[in-house]
């Protein structure tokens, strides 16, 4: 049965661009209210006016999720405001392009801190206080389509993704009883701040989707948003936004050997970039094939 989300409220990590932001505005078209969480003010504010102006209730919350302590003050502040909340989406994240022998402790660290444990954190305090309520619920994680296939220069990505699923799967099926949906959502290649992060903390300039990213690959985050919205209407395991992605994911599951190929493929293509970029000091190297990027990438200074 399609359920009803008018008055729900929601909490939304990561709300201040791409994915998290589209998701807020879609929430509140659905007539959700929504706390959006974050560590840029301006952004988070600019989001609640959108909010707003679509006839919902937004509050703000700044901060890093990888602060210890943060769980308890967002979801305090949230009964505060709003005296409760339904839906929990730990969506903050962000990626890194470098080859995993070259990655160091420290930014494996960090980047499980955030993705992971993060998002761990916040579902365990969200759903133990919903089985208090006992109220039901309805809770999500942002992980990607590369938790079922890491590419070469992001495993580590790729290993928080994977780990978030896991996760997710079996909170699923821990929580059902308490009338607790959990899900673990799986966007492709999505169009918005994430590739500059990702550049910028693997020590590239520019930030645009790879030239050789093929179009079909390539979506919006109202595509995402509106995927999670249709999830809260008819749960269910998985968001996938990509059918072809998805059957794709399948096929490699089930015949790894198809994997290895296309993976062969791209280790060789990103060696042969290095070399040129070595060869130049530019750090990337990109065909304005698609019309995604035109850009060469310099070196950071
Ligand atoms: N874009 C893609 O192709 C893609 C594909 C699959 C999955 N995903 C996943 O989708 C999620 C959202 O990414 P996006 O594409 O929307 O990228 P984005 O535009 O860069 O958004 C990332 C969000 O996370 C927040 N964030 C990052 N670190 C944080 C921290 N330490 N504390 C609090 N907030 C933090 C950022 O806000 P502040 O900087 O203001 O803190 C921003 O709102 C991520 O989990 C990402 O892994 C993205």
């Amino acid at each position: 049965m399609r359920r009803d989300l008018t008055d729900q409220v929601a909490v939304i990590t990561g709300a201040s661009s791409g994915i998290g932001a589209a998701t807020a505005r879609a929430m509140a078209a659905a007539g959700i209210d929504v706390v959006l969480v974050a560590r840029r003010r301006d952004k988070l504010d600019q989001v609640a006016s959108e909010v707003r102006a679509l006839g919902r209730r937004a509050h703000v919350i700044v901060a890093d999720v990888a602060d210890g302590g943060h769980v308890d003050r967002i979801l305090d502040e949230t009964d505060r405001v709003f005296g409760h909340f339904d839906i929990v989406f730990a969506n903050a994240g962000y990626g890194m392009e470098r080859p995993m022998h070259e990655t160091s402790n420290e930014e494996v660290r960090r980047m499980f801190e955030v993705n992971f444990f993060a998002s761990v954190a916040l579902l365990q305090a969200a759903a133990n206080r919903l089985q208090r309520a006992r109220r039901g619920g309805h809770l999500l994680m942002c992980s990607s389509c590369v938790s079922k296939f890491a590419l070469p220069g992001h495993g580590l990505y790729a290993a928080t993704k994977a780990a978030q699923e896991s996760v997710c799967r079996a909170m699923r099926f821990e929580l059902a009883p308490d009338n607790i949906e959990v899900a673990s959502v799986h966007p492709i290649t999505t169009t918005s701040e994430f590739f500059d992060t990702s550049a910028a903390r693997s020590g590239l300039r520019g930030g645009s989707i790879p030239a050789h990213t093929p179009r079909w690959f390539v979506q919006s985050p109202e595509r995402v948003a509106k995927a999670i919205v249709a999830c809260l209407r008819r749960p269910r395991s998985e968001v996938w936004t990509s059918t072809i992605v998805r059957l794709s994911a399948a096929l490699f599951t089930a015949v790894p050997f198809a994997l290895d190929l296309v993976l062969r493929r791209e280790a060789k293509r990103q060696r042969v970039v290095r070399a040129r970029v070595a060869a130049i000091g530019a750090t990337a190297i990109q065909t304005p094939a698609n019309g995604y990027s035109s850009s060469v990438h310099n070196r950071r200074s």
